[in-house]
């Protein structure tokens, strides 16, 4: 989507769905920022939205709240539990707060440098979770449109992203940024549903 275009969708939806528009940034994980992203993992908030990760998380800035900041946005050098308990070498990428003068969320972006595929463990280059006290504000979708430049500089051209087909405010922040369908993953099990698949042009 051409940038003009994306502009004044996000700006019509701050217009007709959310009133006066509220600002979000993004902004790297901090010592100084880190006591609100305490405070949403205190309230059962989970940045991974596979696996609850406050309880492990607390744990780990308890013990070391600069070794935790280091290993959050050092992906390369990260090991990843997954939803199965198999622990993998996380990819390279960024990971973001979104901010208002406090903490809202967070926002990451993972790849492989140099090709669009990603192991099949990955399901999109990203992900996105916002508390549930900032929710409803389009914070989720300036958060996703700020990301795209971030990405096209990083080298991608795309990003895919994914979403739970029952996920009715995900799929409306992937489309309001340009998400064009690509078709949906099969469920992983019986108990799982289909996942949603789009490619979003970072450079448009
Ligand atoms: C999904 C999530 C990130 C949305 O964040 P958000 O900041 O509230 O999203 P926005 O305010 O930008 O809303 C985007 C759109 O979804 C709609 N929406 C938001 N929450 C909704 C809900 N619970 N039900 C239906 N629609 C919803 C908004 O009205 C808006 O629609 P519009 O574009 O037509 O105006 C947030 O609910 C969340 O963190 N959920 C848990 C984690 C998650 O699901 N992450 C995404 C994984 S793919």
């Amino acid at each position: 989507m051409h940038a003009a275009r994306r502009e004044k969708q996000l700006g019509q939806h701050r217009v007709l769905r959310h009133g006066p528009e509220i600002a979000v940034s993004l902004v790297d994980p901090s010592l100084d920022r880190l006591p609100g992203y305490i405070a949403a993992l205190e309230a059962g908030w989970s940045p991974n939205t596979t696996r609850d990760v406050s309880g492990e998380q607390l744990a780990a800035i308890r013990q070391d709240a600069g070794k935790f900041l280091c290993d959050l946005v050092e992906h390369e050098n990260r090991i990843v539990t997954l939803v199965d308990g198999s622990r993998v070498p996380g990819l390279p990428g960024r990971v973001f707060w979104i901010w208002d003068g406090a903490f809202c969320g967070a926002i990451n972006l993972r790849f492989v440098p140099g090709t669009l595929d990603l192991p099949p463990h990955v399901s999109g280059h990203l992900g996105y979770a916002v508390v549930p006290w900032k929710r409803r504000l389009g914070y989720a979708t300036q958060a996703l449109a700020l990301l795209l430049p971030v990405a096209r500089d990083l080298g991608l051209p795309r990003v895919l992203v994914t979403c739970d087909a029952s996920n009715t405010a995900s799929c409306r922040i992937i489309k309001t940024n340009g998400g064009i369908a690509a078709g949906s993953t099969p469920p992983p099990d019986q108990a799982g549903e289909c996942k949603l698949l789009f490619w979003i042009d970072t450079a448009a």
